[in-house]
């Protein structure tokens, strides 16, 4: 096996660890940091358990390799949580009952919250998602946090499968924070 050293900023601590080429962000965050925030669901990118945001974009980390990542940020669902005070999402996730078993809901405050910031920025696509806010599409009809649809937030998070299908609940949580 071929071993390589990387740095990676964890929900604002930076640790420097030794990984295998082959190892996944995800395996790095919850087999070699103790970092179980995000989830292992299929570990093929199809369930979206596994959201973190990498940079500020949201991807699985399942589908990332730790080491073609060395010096990024990374911020999982506990990091979302600041001074003891849970995020606004995480607080309309509880309030809203959005969870049943609650395995795949880490994956889906990080991507609501993802998601949120896509739609103030005029829904960038994927290719120019690492821009800055506003260098998006450009286009007129994208719409702003406030008037995201819930047909929007459906299709913007189907990436992230719930299989106790709290979806009827989920929706209602993050246009909470939308609003
Ligand atoms: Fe990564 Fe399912 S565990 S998408």
């Amino acid at each position: 096996s071929t071993e390589v050293e990387v740095t990676l900023r964890v929900d604002g601590t930076p640790h420097r660890l030794t990984v295998d080429v082959r190892t996944t962000l995800l395996d790095a965050l919850r087999e070699r940091l103790g970092n179980t925030s995000a989830k292992k669901g299929c570990d093929h990118g199809q369930c979206g358990a596994c959201t973190v945001l990498l940079n500020g974009r949201r991807v699985n980390s399942c589908l990332a390799l730790a080491v073609a990542h060395d010096g990024a940020e990374i911020v999982t669902a506990a990091g979302l949580a600041l001074d003891g005070e849970l995020h606004p999402m995480q607080r309309a996730f509880i309030r809203h009952d959005a969870f049943q078993c609650g395995y795949c809901t880490p994956g889906q405050i990080v991507s609501a919250v993802a998601m949120l910031a896509e739609a103030e920025a005029g829904w960038p696509s994927a290719v120019t998602m690492g821009e800055p806010a506003g260098v998006g599409s450009g286009g007129g009809d994208g719409p702003t946090v406030g008037t995201v649809t819930d047909d929007e937030v459906r299709e913007r998070m189907s990436g992230n499968l719930c299989r106790c299908a709290a979806y009827a609940n989920i929706v209602p949580a993050i246009q909470e924070v939308a609003r």
